[in-house]
């Protein structure tokens, strides 16, 4: 059988902010069977994840290009890869059989086709809905874990503060911390975004970063005894603003710096007198180093949602053609929560 497969692509490099004109919604004929032996698997993708690094996928050069399989850069005019949940459609590869659910490596497109299927695994749903195994059950979730638990080194009752708070990551941040017994603030992009994170989440304050004129001072109002962890999504002057905050001996998980992803210019530039001083921890990470601790996030985490000890957010679009819009939107503050696309019909 043969089907017209809509898939998305990048018309060039991108170094600023996207634009909806950097993007291409193309359409080929695409056979839905394999050789058997090939090791091919043919997957109708079903839920997209839409992640920020992808902006750095895009760009001419990026050093973040040359770290890992799942970062190399992004070819204007190919399809692109992304993670994301599907259905096997069909097999030449015997890990996998006709009507498998799937989780891995798929692309922005209605279905992909994935030679080798390294980065593909098989998916048991465990009884929840599948666009949760995109975030909260998925890489979001291993990074807001793995970040908080094995970067930060928690200890009950220190004060935590999280950048993009009401985001993807940042959510689940602040909910695993405040399960665990610390204070926790976040800062987000609006004030319905602040609504939420105090009324819905549980977060012990939260405030909106764009009102403030001076990050110094309102952290220091925020924490007037000062921040033990800082998760940052963000990074530029909000890192620099906790830093100069931050107690002695204070960890700061450096997830992320969106707000540097598409801006040249802005670059953070700690107080490192700050940092020898008060000897702070200042650690990148990527969630792939924390699949020792896969097995653990999966039960601890899904045993806080059937006991309805953490809540779910998650931002959901409908159809392939909605794809980059959901993307440029990341970095926009459109988003709450996980934003997903939702393909197909599961
Ligand atoms: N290390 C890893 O393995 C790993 C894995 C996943 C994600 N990440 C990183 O973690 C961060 C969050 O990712 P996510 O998937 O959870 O995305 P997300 O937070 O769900 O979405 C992005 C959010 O970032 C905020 N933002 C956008 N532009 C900004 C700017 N210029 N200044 C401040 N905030 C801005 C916006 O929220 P508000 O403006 O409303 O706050 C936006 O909604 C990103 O930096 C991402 O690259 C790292």
């Amino acid at each position: 059988m043969e089907v017209t497969n809509k898939y998305i692509t990048i018309n060039t490099h991108i170094e600023g902010a996207p634009q909806e004109s950097d993007f291409e919604l193309k359409a080929a004929a695409l056979s839905l069977s394999v050789e058997p032996g090939s090791n091919d698997v043919i997957v109708k993708n079903l839920y997209l994840s839409i992640d920020p690094y992808q902006i750095n996928r895009m760009k001419s050069f990026s050093s973040s290009q040359k770290t890992s399989d799942f970062a190399v850069g992004i070819i204007p005019g190919q399809a692109i890869d992304a993670f994301g949940v599907g259905r096997v459609v069909a097999s030449g590869n015997p890990k996998f059989e006709k009507d498998d659910l799937v989780a891995g490596v798929i692309s922005w497109g209605e279905y992909s086709v994935v030679g080798g299927a390294t980065m593909l695994n098989k998916l048991d749903p465990m009884g929840f809905p599948l666009s949760y195994h995109v975030g909260i059950l998925g890489f979001s979730g291993l990074t807001a874990y793995g970040g908080f638990f094995e970067v930060c080194k928690p200890k009950k009752g220190e004060k935590v503060f999280v950048s993009a708070a009401s985001g993807s990551v940042g959510n689940l941040v602040g909910q695993y911390a405040k399960l665990f017994g610390c204070y926790v603030v976040g800062c987000a992009g609006s004030k319905q975004k602040v609504e939420l994170l105090k009324e819905k989440l549980g977060f012990d304050d939260a405030f909106n970063y764009k009102e403030e004129t001076d990050l110094k001072s309102t952290l220091k109002r925020y924490f007037p005894d000062g921040i033990d962890i800082y998760f940052d999504n963000v990074g530029a002057e909000m890192l620099e603003a906790a830093v100069a905050n931050m107690n002695a001996f204070g960890r700061v998980a450096v997830c992320g710096v969106i707000s540097e992803y598409t801006d040249k210019r802005k670059r953070a530039a700690p107080d490192m007198l700050d940092v020898v001083y008060k000897r702070i921890t200042i650690q990148g990470f990527l969630a792939a180093d924390y699949l020792n601790v896969y097995a653990d996030f999966l039960s601890t985490t899904s045993d806080h949602l059937r006991t309805g000890k953490m809540q779910v957010l998650e931002d959901i679009s409908q159809g392939v053609e909605s794809v980059p819009s959901a993307f440029i939107g990341l970095f926009r503050s459109d988003n709450i929560g996980k934003k997903i696309v939702q393909i197909a019909d599961d």
